[in-house]
């Protein structure tokens, strides 16, 4: 059996194998070739003495090939390497950012993108992405709100699991298989007012409650590594959180795989004020469970003395280095430590049409659409002149967002091609850009300089709204305000946008803004004044082309928002599953128990999203009021098109716990179901609610139902619901 293989071969390893199999190189220098200073020469060295177990950021057949050789040619035991790499949201081919394409709530889809980046990367040599990230965030301004999949911990969790399943594919040794991440364990998109990094301090029941499920379910669906996280929780970085990885993952979660640090993050125990040198680091984050040192050279520099010094017992190196074996067994790297390396299929797989179609599919299911006075969406036949404005419009780099893989620059299709590519050839189409948006280096070791102040693009794209029938805006953030360490104060326009949005509204108020975003954004001035808002997000190598397809419909939107769009960034952190304080109930326009300038709701909230045509809701049927142990109720509701076109909506089902052991939200999504409807068709809706449905980590800090009254909330978003009750007894 494969443990019976991964014994023998721990039995012929020494202490230095078994330590290198622990640590992690990020590529400093060309692997086909000598290493250029001997910070290189010594990484060299230790990757041809079978002194490294992963390799991180070599990519293309050709050089993993050369990697994996000089370890198998030159190493005494032959353990294959792992190559890892950031495979965040494609590859090549690159989808929407992970943001985005929460917004489709549809997991078939987001399983589809998952495989094919999968084989993208399988067939470039890859064998681990670091993703899916499963952090719930709940503030805007943490750049890497863009890569998770918004607020909330159950549609995440399936989310994360859809994930899983598209990268491992049904058998983790198929050649197009790669072994998933779920990171960061844990607490992450917590952290302090949105800061990268920065310190998270919550307590145990919200740990348990809205972050750690989607873990749970990641464990649960086989998840072949987790990656643990650079915050501190509550005092203690979760690198060496012993409650985490050892009593919950290992222990009660019972999981199998193993756990990489994040980039560092052993090293950085010291730089946190928890570990005094790297041995105390190395100590700490072993024993806590970490297997593997990304880049930190603490494990490679320190474990050796701590073991001979029996401060760390082998057993804990034993443990981690079985785990990191049993990842590479599942893979099949030991019976072809070549599996990825196929130069034919390379050329074949990448960047293939059919994954381009892929591509265009999910982004098409991304985009959200956020106010359509008048329908003045889909535009119609009566437009026959056009003005495409704005910084964004023809930007062919900014829809492939941040981490995007191996994607060329500039290879994206921009809105301004999508919208050529789509619109009827009667109608004249002029672009004037308006204005630069430039966040200067894009390196986020550089400081962001937004300092455009130039308006003397305004007047050619003021001239062109006035004489055009509809004016398309696109407007929106850099590619690189959002992602790891992007966070920022200011969620509005930036540069000389706001000044442009005006004065193009003032020229011409026909205006539809497209907006290119990783993150919420304040969207208070346009949702009082422009007619049509679409948030497109940033959504990778096809953009342009589905946005082009909604704008004239032949695709009608149907995503719906997985994150709150604030009022104002004053508002953050901001989240529809919030609890209810000592004074009482929601009523949006009381505003003593939040701000007193500003209502306390989102502007647009969690699960909205509107469609090109209505849907009606029947009235919530219970098949029974009452249930007990064992038993369930069934809630139906019939939705209905009552518009003039084919429409997908997305019923959705929230539950709120009355009173509980712990204060509970005041509703939570329990359910919901992405459904096709033609114009008259109903269809009906039903979900399930059993003792399963309604659990939480309790006051006796185990997941338990308790007795009581819940609400049941049933509707198009997290906002605009109907109720009824049920009682658990
Ligand atoms: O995978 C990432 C992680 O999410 C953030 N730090 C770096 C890692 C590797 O690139």
């Amino acid at each position: 059996s494969t443990e019976e293989k991964i014994d023998s071969l721990l039995s012929l390893m020494t202490l230095e194998e078994k330590i290198g199999q622990m640590v992690q190189y990020s590529a400093s220098w060309d692997v086909t070739g000598p290493a250029n200073d001997s910070y290189n020469q010594n990484k060299l060295d230790n990757l041809k003495n079978g002194l490294v177990g992963s390799m991180l950021n070599v990519t293309g057949v050709k050089n993993t090939r050369e990697a994996q050789r000089l370890n198998m040619e030159n190493s005494r035991l032959k353990i294959p390497l792992l190559f890892a790499y950031d495979v965040i949201h494609g590859y090549k081919t690159i989808f929407p950012v992970p943001l985005g394409e929460s917004a489709s709530w549809d997991l078939e889809i987001m399983e589809l993108t998952a495989r094919v980046a999968a084989r993208e990367s399988a067939a470039s040599g890859i064998g681990w992405t670091f993703s899916p990230m499963i952090d719930v965030s709940r503030d805007a301004r943490w750049g890497r709100i863009m890569e998770g999949s918004g607020e909330d911990p159950y549609l995440t969790s399936l989310i994360g699991v859809a994930k899983i399943k598209g990268y491992q594919g049904d058998d983790l040794s198929h050649p197009t298989s790669i072994a998933a991440c779920a990171k960061h364990f844990a607490g992450y998109g917590f952290a302090e007012s949105g800061k990268d990094y920065n310190t998270v301090n919550i307590g145990i029941h919200e740990l348990n409650n809205s972050i750690l499920p989607p873990f749970k379910a990641a464990s649960e669906a086989g998840v072949a590594t987790f990656m643990n996280s650079f915050n501190e929780l509550d005092g203690i970085p979760a690198t060496a959180n012993s409650y985490l990885q050892r009593d919950l993952l290992k222990g009660e979660w019972n999981f199998q795989g193993l756990m990489v640090s994040d980039w560092g993050s052993i090293a950085e125990l010291i730089n946190h004020g928890y570990a005094k040198d790297k041995f105390q680091a190395g100590e700490l984050a072993l024993k806590a469970g970490s297997d593997m040192d990304m880049e930190g050279a603490i494990y490679e520099n320190s474990l050796k003395e701590l073991v001979q010094n029996k401060v760390i017992d082998i057993k804990l190196v034993d443990d981690a280095v079985k785990r990191i074996l049993r990842v590479k067994f599942q893979l099949g790297l030991f019976d072809d430590p070549y599996k990825y390396c196929d130069e034919e299929l390379e050329k074949n797989e990448l960047y293939s049409s059919e994954n381009q179609e892929v591509a265009l599919d999910a982004a098409k299911k991304s985009i959200v659409l956020l106010k359509n006075d008048k329908q003045i969406l889909p535009i119609s036949g009566d437009v026959k002149s056009i003005a495409v404005i704005g910084p964004l419009a023809d930007d062919k780099d900014s829809p492939l967002g941040n981490w995007r893989g191996q994607a060329v620059p500039n290879s994206a299709v921009s809105v301004l091609e999508g919208i050529k590519n789509h619109a009827p050839k009667s109608v004249k189409i002029r672009y004037a850009k308006g204005a630069d948006l430039s966040i200067g280096e894009r390196s986020f070791l550089k400081p962001m300089t937004i300092n455009q102040t130039d308006t003397s693009g305004f007047e050619k794209a003021i001239n062109l709204a006035e004489k055009s029938d509809l004016v398309i805006l696109v407007v929106g953030e850099d590619a690189y305000q959002s992602g790891e360490a992007r966070s920022q104060t200011d969620i509005g326009f930036a540069g000389v946008q706001n000044e442009l949005i005006e004065a193009i509204y003032k020229a011409n108020p026909n205006v539809v803004m497209v907006l290119m975003n990783g993150r919420p954004m304040d969207l208070t001035w346009s949702d009082q004044h422009i007619p049509a808002i679409l948030e497109t997000w940033l959504l990778g190598s096809q953009h342009g082309n589905a946005v082009g397809e909604v704008l004239f419909g032949k695709y009608n939107p149907s995503g719906k928002l997985t994150a709150s769009f604030p009022r104002n960034v004053g508002q953050l952190p901001l989240y529809y599953n919030y609890k209810q304080t000592g004074r009482g109930n929601e009523i949006p326009d009381v505003t003593y128990a939040s701000y007193r300038d500003s209502k306390r709701d989102a502007l647009y909230p969690f699960g909205f999203g509107l469609s090109y045509t209505e849907f009606e809701y029947g009235k919530i049927k219970l098949s029974q009021e009452k249930f007990s142990k064992g038993e369930s109720i069934q809630i139906s509701i019939d939705v209905k098109n009552t518009g003039k076109v084919k429409g997908e909506e997305v019923v959705q089902m929230y539950l709120q716990d009355l009173f509980g052991s712990v204060t509970r939200p005041i509703k939570e999504l329990k359910g919901f179901e992405k459904i096709t409807l033609n114009p008259g068709e109903t269809k009906t809706v039903t979900f399930k609610i059993d003792e399963k449905t309604i659990e939480f980590f309790t006051a006796n800090q185990k997941w338990e139902a308790e007795k009581g009254e819940f609400k049941i909330y049933i509707g198009t978003n997290s906002r605009d619901l109907q109720n009824t009750s049920c009682f658990y007894q």
